[in-house]
């Protein structure tokens, strides 16, 4: 199963901009499963909910969504993309996936980081993970974004709900979660591809750096890639994606079935 991502700096405020970008990026790209940062449609830095109003859109009829679609059939593969979502005069920060017959599932992030919490509503939809097809088989994928991965029990959940492949828009600004993802791939023994942004949003008097260095890990918590601080890029590597369905760290030892679970939230 051919799965990567692609890192790169969106341009704040410019949809338009943005679409062009992903669009010239993936040209002549075959993947089965890709997955985009954080936002990436709008750009993280807000000043004003009236900004952020303009620059959200209504899933799944948005321009941002409808580019996605389209990407998705011509390459016949799937994207796990950010998006800056407006839904009932809430906006969320949310991740899709789009398949290539165009459908679209919805996740919305629940931990909010920093001045996020200003602008978007907490996530409130359940962390499922969906079935993808293909010619690679039937694959289980899980979506979170960026600041999620500092909570375990997201990742857990996600494996516990049989993702095999845990797909994370990033729009990191530290540098801790490229490190830890080998944690979280290892601790539940599925695949995770990290795609973090580069660059720098200036806007409203304020400035902020994301890290890029985006990753992708396997089972068990070897890094497939780890890419650049600067520079946008598109990697994608062949996978067996059935590595996540054994969760034995030894024989006698599984990363799920050892849980003692009755110990853990008294
Ligand atoms: C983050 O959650 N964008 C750091």
């Amino acid at each position: 199963m051919k799965v990567g991502l692609l890192q790169f700096k969106p341009e704040f405020g410019d949809v338009d901009a943005n679409i062009e970008k992903v669009q010239k990026l993936l040209h002549n790209k075959n993947f089965d499963l890709l997955v985009l940062p954080e936002l990436p449609n709008s750009g993280y830095l807000f000043s004003s909910i009236d900004e952020l109003n303009k620059l959200a859109e209504e899933i799944p009829n948005g321009k941002f969504c409808n580019a996605l679609v389209k990407i998705c059939k011509e390459i016949n593969g799937y994207i796990v993309s950010g998006i800056c979502e407006r839904s009932k005069g809430s906006f969320y920060n949310s991740a899709v996936l789009v398949s290539p017959a165009g459908e679209i599932k919805i996740y919305r992030k629940l931990q909010l980081f920093s001045e996020e919490k200003l602008w978007f509503k907490p996530g409130n939809l359940p962390l499922e993970t969906h079935e993808i097809k293909g010619t690679f088989g039937n694959v289980k994928i899980g979506m979170m974004v960026c600041f999620d991965w500092i909570f375990p029990e997201i990742t857990r959940t996600l494996a516990l709900n049989g993702a095999q492949i845990i797909c994370h828009p990033s729009n990191l600004v530290m540098q801790y979660c490229q490190t830890a993802m080998f944690t979280r791939a290892l601790e539940n023994h599925v695949f995770t591809i990290t795609a973090n942004r580069i660059g720098k949003d200036i806007n409203g008097g304020k400035e902020l750096a994301f890290t890029g260095k985006s990753v992708i890990v396997d089972p068990k918590g070897n890094y497939i890639y780890r890419g650049s601080d600067d520079k946008e890029e598109c990697f994608i590597v062949d996978i067996d994606p059935s590595k996540a369905l054994d969760k034995h760290v030894t024989k006698l030892n599984n990363v799920l079935e050892d849980r003692r679970e009755e110990f853990y939230f008294n």
